[in-house]
């Protein structure tokens, strides 16, 4: 790849491996180590919305990970997540691990993985293992992670629904998810999009291994996911989309001076979007470039129609004198 190609915001855009294959990893994201980035993802199922009971959403391979130098040629570097043909293991597939996200830990050396863990036959769900996080270490960037298992948040009456994790500047870890509680007359038997929806934000303990008690609920971002969480000049950022499932719809932007304090809605950050859209995409992750001031904000055009048709949009994140943020279009660009 010699840019990050885009296209119009109708287009899909394959995005090829140095060997010529079509980069599968969705909502995940690329973090630094070692000297090269690493991009990771859910690698989805080469199967249509309605070509099975489970659709191309879900992974029968687990997931992957690719490296580069320059982050335009990149490397494949194999499964880092695998899934289990044993129907008693929790690994079991197809499953999801959606929006699966990597940090770092400085006292334990290891690599800690969390995703949005759905068990086979992997449709979203509110029973144990449907709805829930999932989590898994190595002590190498590009290893075999080891799964350690899945847990909920705060308590068991709040599903699990789109996540993040993020590490601020202090070393310390949150995850950032939406937390789905039922209705509180209808019950549990909603499902989609009734009940309560609002993101919380959950301190993790300083092995970022489990959960504390230390948390907040985001109560400006009431239905929303697809959290990406930025910072810059004592600003955190999150760009968040709308709760419409695969189709696009707007974003919202929120920040906060502290991670577990109240978040002030800010609006739409992006520029000239007549069709109020996102450009036609959804937030994945935010990364800062190596050695720069750049961080882009990866985003994802899914294709519901072939999910290996999915497409990625990766674009540099303006920040505002006022300590807001901006997304700007970009057919094409390079770093
Ligand atoms: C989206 C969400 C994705 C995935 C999808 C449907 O709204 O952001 O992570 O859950 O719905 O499965």
């Amino acid at each position: 790849m010699r840019s990050f190609c885009h296209g119009e915001i109708n287009e899909f855009i394959d995005w090829l491996d140095t060997d010529g294959n079509i980069i599968n990893a969705s909502d995940g994201g690329v973090i630094f180590a070692d000297g090269k980035y690493h991009w990771y993802g859910m690698a989805f199922r080469p199967l249509p919305m309605n070509g099975g009971p489970c659709g191309g959403q879900m992974t029968d391979i687990g997931v992957v990970m690719y490296e580069s130098c320059d982050l335009l040629n990149w490397k494949y570097e194999g499964v880092i997540l695998e899934v289990s043909t044993d129907p008693k293991s929790e690994l079991y597939a197809p499953l999801r691990f959606e929006r699966p996200k990597i940090i770092y830990n400085e006292k334990t050396k290891q690599y800690v993985l969390w995703c949005h863990y759905v068990k086979y036959p992997g449709n979203h769900g509110n029973g144990i293992g449907e709805c829930d996080m999932g989590l898994a270490v190595c002590d190498k960037i590009n290893g075999k992670y080891k799964w350690l298992g899945f847990k909920r948040p705060i308590d068991n009456y709040g599903w699990v629904r789109d996540m993040t994790v993020y590490k601020d500047i202090n070393k310390v870890a949150y995850l950032i998810y939406d937390r789905h509680t039922p209705d509180p007359i209808l019950g549990d038997k909603t499902g989609g999009l009734q009940g309560d929806r609002c993101l919380y934000v959950v301190k993790l303990s300083d092995d970022y291994l489990s959960f504390t008690n230390e948390y907040k609920r985001i109560s400006s971002a009431y239905y929303r996911e697809a959290p990406v969480v930025v910072y810059k000049d004592g600003y955190y950022h999150i760009v968040t989309s709308g709760l419409t499932g695969w189709a696009t719809n707007q974003a919202i932007a929120f920040r906060t001076k502290r991670l577990l304090d109240e978040w002030e809605k800010i609006g739409d950050p992006c520029v000239d979007d007549i069709t109020h859209t996102t450009f036609n995409t959804q937030g994945t992750n935010a990364f800062l470039v190596d050695g720069t001031d750049t961080h882009i904000i990866m985003l994802e055009r899914h294709n519901t129609s072939n999910f290996l048709k999915s497409s990625y949009i990766w674009l540099p994140i303006e920040f505002n004198e006022d300590n807001t943020v901006s997304l700007r279009y970009k057919k094409e660009w390079k770093i």
